[in-house]
């Protein structure tokens, strides 16, 4: 099978090292790729917004299978004119992306569909929404309602704050994002992320992964993109996954097809674990970066034959295996990340990989022959072990071997299930 991989993260780096391991692949390109995914794959300088060059560049290759890893592409309905071309792809459709690309969308299938998740209110204009919060009180959350970079989401502790949060998307601060907001009830429990593939009618349950989103050490400082995640998510246990499976991404599937968009693609379900039980935060229509990076390091199976099952229809004849043992990835970033950082600093060194740890490439480029960092989440240093502690001292005696001296790292990934295991 020759396969095209859309993306140049280190999700798309673990997802391509992945794929090459399968017997069934012929040959792998990426574009636009990373210095990381040219050791699996053959990059290609293909511009992904121009979907017409895509699929030529699909035609004339014969390329069986395109996988879209990043969510833009899919909201844009990369997927559709790739599926429309006769290419099979893995990715949901522009409609069905929805669930990621408007929060508004999905608040109300929650609500049409009885899908557990915090009560809400949609607006299109500042008083109103400002006049529910008066009539709800704080803790409150406002959300923009559409794709934001992560930036979007204000919990609100104080009314006050929730006020400065409503005028700010509506005066603009993340464009068109933010012209229609969300205002939600604030759940109180512990999150987790939960990944499942799905085909329209089959959903298949893959892993479970809890990340830190605060740039600095015992999670505090302003949000990023993911400082790190390990997984499983010890608060997924047995019985939340298939409530999760039962309560949340049943109906969701079921929902999706009844409305005319089936979904085809991962479900990424953002969950708070309340009294209650499951209930849903987002969805995200693609793997998680750098979840994505801990859920391969623990997938034992081949990936290749689940993601085209899942984009064929066929997932029903797929069983998954996973290792028992946990994975974990710190995420190493460029000084200065979330706010300026220097570009093109270079990275000296990159210890090799072993069976049990492995270094992903985010945001590198090669410039004159030297290994560069292009953007701020820029490695994924990454590891296996018996015990989130064992994976974890893995990760950071690898970091530890990276020569870079404008990177930074966090250095407590994983405190809280290393804790929990400590008091075991
Ligand atoms: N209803 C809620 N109650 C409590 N915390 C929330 C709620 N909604 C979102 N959050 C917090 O805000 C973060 C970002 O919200 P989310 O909906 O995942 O938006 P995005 O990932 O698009 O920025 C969540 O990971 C969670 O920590
Ligand atoms: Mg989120």
């Amino acid at each position: 099978m020759k396969v095209l991989l859309i993306g140049s993260g280190g999700r798309e780096h673990a997802l391509a090292w992945k794929i090459a391991q399968s017997p069934l692949l012929t040959k792998l390109f990426a574009a636009p790729g990373n210095p990381g995914i040219a050791e699996h794959a053959t990059l290609v300088s293909l511009d992904v917004e121009d979907h017409g060059a895509v699929i030529d560049f699909a035609k004339e290759n014969a390329i069986d299978f395109v996988v879209v890893g990043p969510e833009a592409p899919l909201v844009a309905g990369l997927a559709d004119d790739l599926r429309d071309a006769g290419i099979a792809t893995f990715g949901p459709s522009r409609a069905a992306a929805q669930l990621e690309g408007s929060k508004g969308f999905t608040k109300d299938l929650c609500a049409r569909y009885d899908i557990p998740t915090g009560a809400y209110q949609r607006f299109r204009a500042a008083e109103p929404a400002k006049a529910y919060v008066r009539e709800q009180g704080a803790p409150i959350v406002i959300k923009a309602d559409g794709l934001a970079a992560g930036k979007g989401v204000t919990v609100a502790m104080t009314q006050d704050e929730a006020i400065a949060a409503i005028d700010d998307c509506f005066d603009g601060a993340f464009g068109s994002a933010g012209a229609e907001v969300v205002v939600e009830a604030f759940l109180d429990g512990e999150e987790a992320s939960f990944f499942c593939l799905c085909d329209g009618k089959t959903a298949l349950a893959l892993a479970t992964a809890q990340d830190h989103k605060r740039v600095g050490d015992g999670d505090t400082g302003p949000n990023t993109g993911g400082m790190g995640a390990y997984s499983p998510a010890p608060v997924m246990t047995p019985e939340m996954v298939e409530r999760t499976m039962r309560e949340i991404i049943g109906p969701t599937m079921r929902g999706m097809a009844q409305d005319g968009h089936a979904f085809s693609g991962v479900f990424f379900a953002g969950l708070m674990i309340t009294r209650k039980g499951p209930e849903l935060i987002e969805y995200n229509v693609r793997f998680g970066d750098p979840e994505c990076q801990v859920l391969m390091m623990r997938l034992k199976s081949d990936l290749l034959p689940m993601l085209y099952a899942t984009a064929t229809g066929t997932l029903d004849q797929i069983k998954a295996e996973w290792s028992d043992d946990a994975a974990l990835t710190v995420v190493l970033a460029s000084k200065g990340y979330p706010a300026g950082y220097d570009k093109n600093t270079p990275i000296d060194h990159i210890p090799e990989a072993s069976d049990e740890a492995k270094v992903f490439h985010a945001g590198t480029a090669i410039k004159d022959g030297q290994l560069v960092a292009t953007g701020g989440r820029v490695l994924n240093v990454t590891a296996i072990g018996k015990t989130v502690s064992e994976a974890q001292s893995r990760a950071y005696a690898l970091a530890s071997n990276v020569q870079w001296e404008n990177g930074f790292n966090r250095s407590d990934i994983g405190w809280q299930a290393v804790a929990r295991e400590k008091g075991k």
